[in-house]
């Protein structure tokens, strides 16, 4: 495939990683029966790169893995608009996670609560220990905090926050471990009773944010000026950030590119769709996670900001092959540094849906991808699907039965 030819001609990949990225190699049944249980097969997915980005003065070819028609496209086309300000800018906090531990049974919570504060030195020194490869990267255990809950279905508890810098990593092994390390002497401590000691995904701690800036005569396309394009963008959002129900599906939006690099990276998206969501209904009501603005100079300003729990070491991103050469891809070289890509295509996708629905709609993009996606779901053989896909949409009949007939008809041919 000539993509392929000019992505190693780009990268630094090898040619074991590009067969990995390719397909070809990848994932083995093997690998995949020591990942989860009663393994059967493998689910694959399309991954595309999308292009164009430009993320702290770096170019980024980024790897998308995604069944939806237009994410890509929408990406590599939003960044180019955005290359035009200089292109993304994006900061990653530390990678600092929170851990959970819910005390139950707690004879007197004020007393357990001034008792913890107490110890807290020696809880984060022991839950330190739990993990000495992390102590030596400079991460563990830097601080815990005590909440009192006085009235619950079950009555009043106790919550205590762990937070650990996890370096490059996820986090959750390290963080479930080190409270399960510390949970017997918090009953000692409290006198309580130890439930739950597991992670949160709202990763409120450790948040990407990205902006960019665009022109305002970058903007501008077919009949639209770019004054009309920036101030539709801005009116769309403005709608997302007041309602719960746009907010949704504006958020979406942010995931399709947030999530299509969470996966091909090999990292966990459940957890990065629970902490956005969760982010985003962080005052009591659910909105945008992005906000859209008009700058000094009249330019398009865009903001995003999200919890981003990923790592670039253990879990799926260093088992999984294709997963190991997308990270090369990309160079990054920390947890951070991903999830500043990350944030950007976030934002950059973000635009694109914005761009769309306020100017000409969403469909028209969507058409040819989606109809060449029903021409292939009908099993038309690969050099088919295109001229399939042309003929159902000049008709303006673009569904699975229509693609049957023709494929018939053109078979019987
Ligand atoms: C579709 O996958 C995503 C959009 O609905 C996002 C949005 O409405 O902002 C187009």
């Amino acid at each position: 495939m000539q993509r392929l030819t000019l992505l190693s001609q780009e990268s630094m990949l090898t040619q074991a990683e590009i067969d990995a990225l390719s397909g070809k190699t990848g994932l083995s049944a093997d690998i995949a029966d020591h990942m989860i249980e009663n393994v059967v097969g493998i689910f694959s997915l399309p991954l595309g790169i999308a292009r164009n980005f430009l993320i702290n003065g770096r170019e980024v070819l980024v790897p998308m893995a995604i069944e939806e028609p237009s994410v890509v496209a929408a990406a590599s086309h939003m960044a180019k608009l955005a290359r035009a300000g200089g292109g993304f800018r994006a900061v990653a906090s530390p990678p600092e996670m929170i851990g959970q531990m819910q005390v139950l049974d707690v004879p007197n919570l004020e007393k357990a609560k001034s008792a913890l504060d107490d110890e807290k030195e020696y809880l984060l020194q022991e839950a330190g220990k739990a993990d000495p490869v992390l102590n030596e990267l400079s991460g563990g255990a830097r601080d815990l905090t005590v909440r009192l809950i006085p009235e619950s279905p079950i009555g009043p508890f106790l919550v205590i926050h762990i937070i650990m810098d996890v370096r490059d990593a996820m986090g959750a092994n390290a963080v479930n471990t080190a409270m399960e390390r510390i949970a017997s002497d918090v009953e000692r401590i409290t006198g309580g009773r130890v439930l739950l000691r597991i992670l949160s995904n709202l990763a409120d701690r450790r948040l990407a944010h990205a902006t960019c800036t665009i022109p305002v005569e970058a903007l501008a396309f077919g009949d639209y000026s770019g004054e009309e394009v920036r101030n539709q963008i801005i009116e769309a959002w403005a709608f997302a950030a007041v309602d719960p129900h746009r907010a949704a599906t504006h958020n979406k939006g942010i995931m399709n590119g947030v999530d299509a690099v969470v996966i091909a990276s090999g990292n966990d998206w459940r957890a990065v769709e629970a902490g956005a969501h969760a982010y985003a209904a962080r005052n009591g009501r659910y909105t945008s996670l992005s906000t859209w603005s008009k700058g000094e100079k009249g330019d398009l300003v865009g903001e995003l900001e999200m919890p981003l729990a990923v790592g670039t070491v253990g879990g799926a991103t260093r088992v999984h092959p294709t997963a190991g050469a997308v990270l090369k891809l990309m160079n990054v070289k920390s947890a951070g540094e991903l999830a500043e890509i990350i944030v950007s295509v976030g934002l950059a996708q973000n635009l694109g849906a914005l761009r769309a629905l306020s100017t000409e709609g969403i469909q028209r993009g969507h058409m040819t991808l989606h109809a060449r996606q029903i021409a292939a779901s009908a099993g038309a053989p690969p050099e088919w699907i295109n001229p399939i896909a042309e003929q159902m949409i000049s008709e303006g009949r673009i569904h699975v039965n229509r693609a049957f007939e023709i494929l018939k008809d053109w078979s019987r041919k």
